[in-house]
């Protein structure tokens, strides 16, 4: 567990490392994984027949800067970088905020396909799809010149598109599908695909050409290629209908037990939601202020028990300038009723917590 001056990892944070649902057998988000490497195995063979695609599943989660951010381009002053954002286990090292940390190393390694699945962090808000731990998948496809119609970068887009949205397809059915234009530093252009899923624009990967930039960098400049990164809790999500994204972290068989390898047909059957408990709690907003470090206090707290943050409340006042939130934090256990008493005690740590250790001044 890093403790130093420059480490913001909490300890609920932190416990999750070496969880790897991803390896889980059974588990939704390996399932969806398994369904994601069949189809590049079917679609993307070489010249003996064999998949094209290497499969990388086991990199450890805690990577350099230069790997998490420079090499793929990341400004300086931009936010992601930031501790407001990303978890900082020393001054040089995060907990990846994303699986394009593992490009540029298998890029210089010589790779041409691969894929990459991980866990990954990022401080965030707290409500029913966001939690601080999440998994993605990196694809990266390079082409020699004689490999493509034209060596140029509308037609690598070309196999893009063909591909990703093959790959979409085979996991939500032949529902529509449109490119969005997107900004990513190390791709150029880059784009999101977004699928038309239960009623709704859903925006499934960020994908694009990979910046010329990053080629210099791993000495690759005779390739041209691909990249995309997919959520997989958000293709589960709505996949297999699970409501809340801390399911996937429950030791709970009545979930558990509900998915099987090999199968993306099945859908969840919740069981009985149990009731929340509201708590509101009201405080001047330091300057500085950010959301994520309250989110984070609330979430080190409280832990899985916390379903949702927002503010429901804000003013500023007429003549100090100064900004009042009350947020409201929803409590709700996916496995068991919450008890009055557990909850007070919880949300008087909160409050301890937030005057204390943040110093915001409580109202
Ligand atoms: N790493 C990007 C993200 O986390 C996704 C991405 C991967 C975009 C590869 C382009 C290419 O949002």
């Amino acid at each position: 567990m890093p403790s130093g001056p420059h480490s913001n990892v909490p300890a609920g944070v932190w416990d999750k490392v070496g969880r790897n649902l991803h390896l889980q057998r059974n588990h939704p988000i390996q399932i969806i994984k398994s369904h994601i490497y069949q189809y590049f195995a079917r679609s993307h063979k070489d010249m003996q027949g064999m998949p094209l695609f290497r499969t990388y599943d086991e990199f450890p989660p805690v990577v350099t800067t230069t790997q998490n951010f420079d090499d793929l381009l990341v400004p300086k002053d931009h936010p992601g970088r930031r501790p407001t954002d990303t978890f900082y286990v020393d001054q040089a090292h995060v907990l990846r905020t994303h699986t394009s940390a593992h490009q540029s190393e298998l890029l210089r390694r010589g790779e041409n396909a691969f894929l990459v699945t991980a866990d990954c962090y990022r401080r965030d808000e707290i409500d029913a799809s966001h939690y601080p731990v999440f998994h993605q998948m990196e694809g990266v496809r390079l082409f020699a010149p004689s490999e493509l119609a034209s060596f140029t970068a509308e037609a690598v887009l070309e196999d893009l598109k063909r591909t990703l949205e093959g790959l979409v397809r085979s996991l939500l059915g032949d529902v529509p599908l449109r490119w969005v234009d997107a900004y990513f530093p190390f791709t150029h252009p880059s784009l999101e695909l977004e699928a038309f899923f239960h009623g709704s624009w859903l925006e499934v990967l960020g994908s694009g050409v990979i910046h010329t930039d990053v080629l210099k960098l791993c000495d690759r400049t005779d390739r041209i290629g691909w990249a995309f990164g997919i959520g997989i809790e958000r293709i589960a999500m709505v996949l297999f209908d699970v409501p809340d994204i801390r399911l996937f972290w429950t030791q709970d068989k009545r979930f558990l037990e509900q998915f099987s390898d090999g199968n993306i047909s099945n859908r969840f059957k919740p069981f009985s939601k149990y009731p929340p408990v509201y708590k509101d709690i009201t405080f001047w907003c330091p300057p500085g202020f950010h959301e994520n470090d309250f989110c984070s206090a609330v979430r080190d707290i409280a832990g899985d028990l916390v379903e949702r943050v927002q503010v429901i409340d804000e003013f500023t006042h007429g003549k100090t300038g100064r900004q009042s939130r009350c947020y409201r934090i929803t409590y709700r256990s996916m496995e068991r009723s919450l008890t009055n008493t557990e909850i007070d005690e919880l949300q008087q740590n909160v409050r301890t917590h937030v005057s204390q250790e943040l110093r915001y001044e409580l109202r």
